[in-house]
Order: structure tokens, then sequence, then C-alpha cells
């Protein structure tokens, strides 16, 4: 693992990305194509991003947020839904020490009220043991949708009896589920899809995108790395010309 921290130039660690958020796809493909059952392509993804998670802690990445589960997501058949479920509460109550150890501190984004009562409570209790972590915030976005995510931050605006005109880019944000993190700087999709799937629409506005060829449960480290040294070789001028930026 040092290997990969070592391969880094102090010049590329003073333009790392803040925030890195995955959309983690191709885990049936992986599993189909080796003749396996769409699990164990999920459950290979779980050991992926375990892997990931441990290089952007030590890399420094702040803010590191996976895409686990969608809304779109419960529409899968009842057995997949349920070893999901499985996966991601073995995950919590397995990699909980690991995260006290590095400061990773355990948050998610999405309508988790609607996960197993069994689930939320893990959730839970995982989030209120990793609250003090400072090195990294560990979001998984779990029952996620981006645009059901405005609407209830729209409700909640609401229901806290806002004046319209006090409605600002920054008011609707601090409603959101992300109030707690900066919007991601680079976003990154494995499998070959070029699609932002209902993903951070509102907090990706000026993120960079990295759609990576290879399914989830080939993603690496290298991929990992390969993917900040490409962001910071992209110039982000947010609307500006080259020459105001500088
Ligand atoms: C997409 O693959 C992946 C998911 C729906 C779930 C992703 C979940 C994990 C990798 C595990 C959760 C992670 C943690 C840390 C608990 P797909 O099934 O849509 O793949 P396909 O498009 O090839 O069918």
């Amino acid at each position: 693992m040092d290997s990969f921290v070592n391969l880094m130039s102090p010049l590329t660690r003073v333009n790392l990305p803040k925030h890195i958020a995955i959309i983690m796809d191709g885990n049936g493909r992986w599993a189909k194509a080796r003749g396996l059952h769409r699990v164990e392509g999920h459950a290979r993804g779980v050991k992926v991003s375990e892997d990931i998670i441990e290089v952007a802690h030590d890399v420094g990445i702040g803010y590191l947020t996976l895409y686990a589960f969608s809304k779109e997501n419960w529409q899968r058949p009842p057995e997949e839904v349920h070893a999901l479920m499985g996966l991601l509460k073995a995950f919590l109550l397995e990699k909980k020490q690991k995260m006290l150890d590095k400061g990773i501190r355990f948050n998610t984004i999405g309508d988790i009220l609607k996960l197993p009562q069994d689930v939320q409570e893990t959730i839970a209790m995982v989030k209120k043991e990793t609250a003090h972590g400072e090195k990294m915030m560990l979001t998984l976005a779990l029952s996620y949708g981006s645009r059901d995510e405005i609407i209830r931050a729209v409700r909640a605006m609401f229901s806290a009896g806002l004046e319209t005109s006090s409605v600002n880019e920054e008011i609707l944000a601090s409603f959101l589920d992300t109030a707690l993190m900066p919007d991601p700087d680079l976003i990154i999709r494995t499998s070959g899809e070029s699609r932002i799937s209902n993903f951070l629409l509102w907090q990706g506005a000026y993120a960079e995108f990295i759609f990576e060829e290879c399914l989830w449960p080939d993603f690496d480290q290298h991929h990992f790395m390969a993917a900040i040294a490409e962001y910071q070789k992209r110039e982000r001028r947010y609307g500006k010309t080259s020459e105001q930026l500088m």
C-alpha cells in the first residue's frame, strides 16, 4: 500500500481532490461472465470497496462517497436486495474497528428509513461510534436518489417555514443529505456506462467525471490512482477563463 502513497510526488499531493464519489457499477456482469450468481459479484464488489477505502484514506482524500444502493435498486429481485443488505451489515460490523483505528467517520446519504430495521440500527451504531473520526469521511449512498433527496430537502424547508425570498443555493444545500460535506471534485463510474444515474445531481454541478471501462470487481488501487492523476491534469474553470483563474 505504501508504495502507492510513495508514488505521489509532493506536487500531486497539493492538487488532490477533497471529495471523490464513485458509482460502483458492473458487479452483475462480472459475475455473469464467470458463471457465478450476481450476489457473488456484489461480494467481490465489497472487497474492492474495502481496498479503495483504504487507499483513499492513505493518500489523504478527505471525503469518499460510494453509491452502494440506489432508490431504483429496490426493484431488484428480493433475494438480491436481501443479500445486499446482509453484505452491508456485515461490512459495517467487520470494519467498524478499522474505521475507528484509522480515524474514518462513517456517514450515509439517502432515505435510510427504508432499510431493514436491523441494518438501520447497525448504521446508527457505527455512525455514533465513529463520529470523532477526523481523517476521512466515508459516506455510503443507501436507498439514494438525487431527485428524491432534493424533494425531501424542499419539504423540510417548507416544514421549517422558510421565507421564499430567503431560499438560495446555500440554504438549499444545507437541507440536502450532503450538508456535512463539500461538493465532489471527482465522480468516477465504472463498467463503461457514461451516465450519472440520479447520483449527486446538485452537488456534482462542477465535478470532473471519469468513466472507467472496467467492471467494479476489477477496479483496483491502480485504477483509483490513475483517476486521481487524470483529475490533476484537468483544468477546472468554473465558467471562468484561464486568465481569470491565474
Ligand atoms: C452495481 O452493480 C452495484 C450495485 C447495485 C451495488 C454496489 C454495491 C457494492 C459494491 C457493495 C456495497 C459496498 C459496501 C462498501 C457495503 P450491478 O449489479 O448494477 O451490475 P450490472 O450493471 O453489471 O448488473
